[in-house]
């Protein structure tokens, strides 16, 4: 079969121009052939915060937003979430396939044997005022680690990166729990390497003065799933980070900080904390009217609403709506869970919502969950970024590998003056004066 093209058309000068169709893509540097006079530059696409445009191709994440389908590396989320443990799916994310069970014990304990942090970290951290934001600590004390491992900037070494990819897995729930001790004025607990991963990070956190800590199994699976889900979403905003800075050839390190510090925002990462602070606000379910009335006229967002990508019901939201009832078993309902569902019914009746197809996304009930098991607000993006952790790994490692990657440049649309003649100090006008003139 012949290669598909498509065939355009400048209006302007009347000339046709075939640009090659390859995955349902065209490449925007056919375009540049696209002048008006031979001496301009050629013609760019324009698409502010890359609604429809590829930056990559990768091989990892699935996801069809208009039938709520997201798969990594061809299973089904739902399959991985049932089934499996957190580290096993970093392992499929990571390496392509599904461990042995060998396999997954010698990547356990792989992990396991880089859970600590040097003692020097523990002081950087401590420097931190007692009501520093936790995702400040992380991504400040991730970036710290690029300090103590200056061999990670060989990153031309696949075992180089591999050996930094189990550290990062290893330290993160580290460095997230010595946050939330910090924040506690608690001292940092040890890694326990006989608990499971999710297992070890919950003794981090909650491990008082007993000899041994002795992790509620049902609350251990609860988070161990929402690890699961929170493992990779393909080119998001954090995941696209850490591709952009990994591109400049920065080290792992430095890359994962920066992803944190996207994923920390409230439209991504961030919307767990910024929905409980919503729900606190509305309060009660009389407040949901007025709540929904100042969404509409464009006042405020309903947070944990609506996606870039899923024009349905985000299938993490459905899993995590089944992991609350058995996590309220343990703890004891949230009550927020009420306002939620309500405000969720409200919504999806709603013509405003349902016009421009916002459905819940995975940060609508995770938080819910959270405050029940009683992590405060400040620590629901922190917990996101324990997960995604392996997913950020992962496309910078298939960015490393890729022979069509470049450093991210992207161009710009100039809309600012022409050249200006130069005006001397003492003859300029200041804006202000210039603006009233
Ligand atoms: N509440 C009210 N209106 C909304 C919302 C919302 N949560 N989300 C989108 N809209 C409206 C928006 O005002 C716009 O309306 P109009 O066409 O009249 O101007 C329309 O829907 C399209 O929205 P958009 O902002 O152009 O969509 P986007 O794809 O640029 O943004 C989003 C996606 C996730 C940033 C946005 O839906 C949002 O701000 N949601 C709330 C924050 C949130 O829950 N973020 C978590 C996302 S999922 C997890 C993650 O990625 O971390």
């Amino acid at each position: 079969m012949a290669e598909p093209k498509i065939t355009l058309t400048d209006s302007r000068t009347d000339k046709s121009y075939e640009v090659p169709i390859q995955n349902s893509t065209i490449r925007a540097i056919d375009l540049r052939q696209v002048r008006e006079v031979p001496e301009e530059f050629g013609m760019m696409t324009y698409d502010p915060g890359y609604t429809n445009t590829a930056s990559c191709s990768s091989k990892v994440c699935f996801i069809d937003g208009d039938k709520g389908i997201l798969r990594y590396r061809g299973y089904p989320i739902e399959n991985l979430a049932e089934n499996c443990t957190y580290t096993e799916v970093a392992y499929l994310l990571l390496y392509g396939e599904l461990p042995t069970q060998s396999e997954l014990g010698g990547w356990n304990a792989e992990i396991g044997m880089r859970t600590m942090v040097h003692e020097n970290l523990k002081k950087f951290m401590d420097g931190f005022r007692y009501d520093a934001h936790p995702m400040g600590m992380l991504i400040s004390s991730v970036a710290a680690l690029s300090t103590f491992y200056p061999e990670a900037k060989n990153i031309q070494s696949k075992t180089n990166r591999r050996m930094q990819q189990l550290r990062l897995l290893g330290k993160i729930p580290t460095l997230a729990a010595y946050a939330y001790r910090h924040s506690q004025g608690l001292p940092y607990t040890m890694p326990d390497n006989e608990l499971t991963y999710t297992e070890n990070f919950m003794n981090m956190l909650w491990r008082r003065t007993e000899p041994k800590y002795d992790p509620d199994p049902v609350l251990a699976k609860a988070l161990d799933v929402l690890f699961i889900l929170h493992a990779d979403h393909e080119q998001n905003c954090s995941t696209s980070t850490m591709r952009t800075v990994g591109s400049s050839n920065a080290d792992p390190y430095i890359s994962l900080s920066a992803a944190c510090g996207a994923l920390y925002g409230p439209l991504h990462g961030g919307a767990n904390e910024a929905v409980l602070k919503m729900l606190d606000e509305i309060g009660s379910m009389e407040n949901i009217p007025k709540f929904i009335k100042e969404v509409k006229e464009g006042e405020r967002r309903l947070m944990g609403f609506g996606h870039r990508v899923y024009k349905n019901y985000d299938p993490r939201a459905k899993i995590i709506k089944t992991i609350a009832d058995q996590v309220f078993e343990v703890t004891g309902k949230n009550p927020k869970i009420e306002l939620a569902k309500e405000l969720e019914k409200i919504a999806l009746e709603d013509d405003y919502f349902v016009k421009r197809r916002l459905y819940p996304n995975v940060d609508f009930y995770s938080g819910i969950i959270y405050e029940a098991m009683g992590f405060r607000p400040e620590m629901f993006t922190v917990l996101f970024a324990i997960g995604r952790t392996v997913g950020w790994l992962t496309h910078w490692e298939e960015l490393m590998e890729d022979p069509e990657a470049r450093i991210a440049r992207p161009r710009q649309v100039y809309l600012g003056p022409g050249e200006r003649e130069f005006v001397p100090i003492a003859e300029r006008l200041g804006k202000m004066q210039s603006e009233r003139a």
